[in-house]
């Protein structure tokens, strides 16, 4: 039997590959609610990685964004999955897209996955074992002055109507780092800190998908989670912080929650 890292694995890849093949294709797009899309390709995908899940593990619960499915067969192991993170990217031809897939025992997040299919890299990580990007360890970066960190935010779907949409933030932020990046995608985002490429990340409103691989890949890789006024992290609280340590408390005091 394969075990759960592997099967996040191949139910990452399988779906992954799949959204790289409807790429800049036609497909079928709607919006959930005001500029927040969903296309075929996100519940195709679902089903892709609910398929590969179930037929090798079928007692483990879900929360997934599509479907919400969540039959409580049992209620100790949870997996956690955002079939397509990125969907706006997706849906514009923009090539920066993921599948995020973790999986939470008894409360805690114990195995993370985020597969890019456009750059081929699958981010893996489970609890105390470590953080890898195609099989490699990855750490943190060492930056620890905030003015020489690159940093990345995100904005909530209904920042046309929410004043709490991140907008003051990112404006306090930009006057004191090298720059921020808005790449639309939370799950890789979180792997780009693992990873090095980003010192820092931070949103006010987000998902319990979007977060738990991601936020697991953080800490297994040396960086520190919080939610943004510095409080501890919780997936189902919507907002993070996530560093590579050093820049923490900078950054909770500049975004001044
Ligand atoms: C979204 C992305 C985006 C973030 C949004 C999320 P989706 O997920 O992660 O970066 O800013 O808040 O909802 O809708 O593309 O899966
Ligand atoms: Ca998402
Ligand atoms: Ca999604």
């Amino acid at each position: 039997m394969l075990s759960y890292k592997e099967v996040a694995i191949l139910a990452a890849k399988e779906a992954g590959n799949f959204q790289k093949t409807k790429f800049r294709s036609s497909f079928q797009v709607r919006e959930k609610s005001p500029a927040n899309l969903v296309t075929e390709v996100d519940i195709q995908s679902e089903k892709i990685i609910l398929d590969i899940l179930t037929r090798h593990h079928s007692n483990i619960d879900f929360l997934t964004e599509e479907q919400s499915v969540s039959e409580k067969k049992n209620a100790e192991k949870c997996w956690i999955i955002d079939p397509l993170d990125g969907t706006t990217n997706f849906a514009h031809g923009y090539p920066l897209f993921g599948v995020s897939i973790a999986l939470e025992i008894k409360g805690s997040i114990v195995l993370g996955v985020v597969f890019i299919p456009m750059l081929d890299e699958i981010f893996v990580a489970e609890r105390g074992k470590g953080a890898y990007r195609n099989g490699a360890p990855i750490q943190v970066s060492h930056v620890n002055d905030l003015q020489q960190s690159l940093l990345a935010s995100g904005f909530p779907y209904d920042a046309w109507t929410n004043s709490d949409n991140n907008t003051h933030e990112w404006a306090a932020l930009l006057k004191s780092v090298v720059s921020c990046r808005c790449d639309g995608t939370a799950a890789i985002d979180l792997c780009h800190v693992a990873a090095g490429v980003l010192d820092g990340y931070w949103e006010l409103d987000l998902e319990a998908w979007d977060m738990a691989a991601g936020s697991l890949i953080v800490e297994e890789s040396g960086g520190h989670v919080s939610l943004p006024d510095g409080k501890s992290f919780n997936i189902y609280q919507r907002g993070i912080l996530a560093s590579n340590s050093n820049i923490h408390k900078a950054l909770i005091e500049k975004l001044g929650r």
